[in-house]
């Protein structure tokens, strides 16, 4: 299966899902890494690995045109699925429908809890002892869709929103190509998985 990455910035999570993608027994291929940030340093390892790129900053563009382009560039490119790798924009309602069951976020949190930013820091001010990370279908609310997986990560006493992200980041680049790989497995989305997505798009 052909997947189109979506980055913002380091582009850790593509690393991974790329890497994964090398082993002859993974089911998909990563055919375009393209980000908001013409900068992004994701773009120039995913160029530097030989996998296509685009880069364009959003900015003058309302936020329909600019998600038309890339959903033209992830076309251009042949992919079936989208994966979100920390893409720091909210997408329109056209972008997500058009993806509908086949786009998937990672999320650094144990979804339903911490939706949006600051997930480390609201984890430890509710003292939590356990936090993680999630993989979700995309649904037109942020960080809302059906969740496909998770890995659970240990709080430690002294830890700091940099200390438990350094830890929870490397659960995602675990779980995020184990995620992706069942997913484009699947002969057919499963019910559960499009009745949700139609719930939620109500
Ligand atoms: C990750 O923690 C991911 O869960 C979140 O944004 C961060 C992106 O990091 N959505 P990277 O760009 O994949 O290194």
């Amino acid at each position: 299966a052909k997947v189109g990455v979506l980055i913002s910035g380091r582009g850790s999570n593509m690393a991974a899902l790329l890497y994964a993608s090398k082993r002859s027994d993974c089911p998909y291929e990563i055919v375009l890494v393209a980000a908001n940030d013409p900068d992004a340093a994701g773009l120039k390892l995913a160029a530097a690995e030989g996998v296509a790129t685009f880069g364009q900053s959003h900015k003058g563009l309302k936020r329909e045109e600019f998600d038309a382009i890339i959903d033209a560039e992830l076309r251009k490119a042949g992919a079936h699925y989208v994966a979100l790798a920390g893409y720091m924009r909210l997408l329109s309602p056209g972008f997500v429908d058009g993806w509908a069951g086949r786009m998937v976020n990672i999320h650094p949190s144990l979804l339903p809890k911490y939706k949006g930013l600051d997930t480390h820091e609201r984890a430890l001010d509710a003292g939590d002892t356990v936090g993680g990370c999630s993989v979700h279908i995309v649904t037109a609310e942020l960080d809302d869709g059906p969740v496909l997986g998770q890995t659970e990560v240990a709080i430690l006493p002294g830890d700091t929103p940099e200390t438990l992200a350094a830890r929870i980041l490397i659960a995602e680049h675990q779980l995020y190509p184990r995620v992706l790989a069942e997913l484009v497995s699947r002969e057919t989305s499963p019910d559960w998985l499009l009745d949700q997505v139609r719930e939620r798009a109500l």
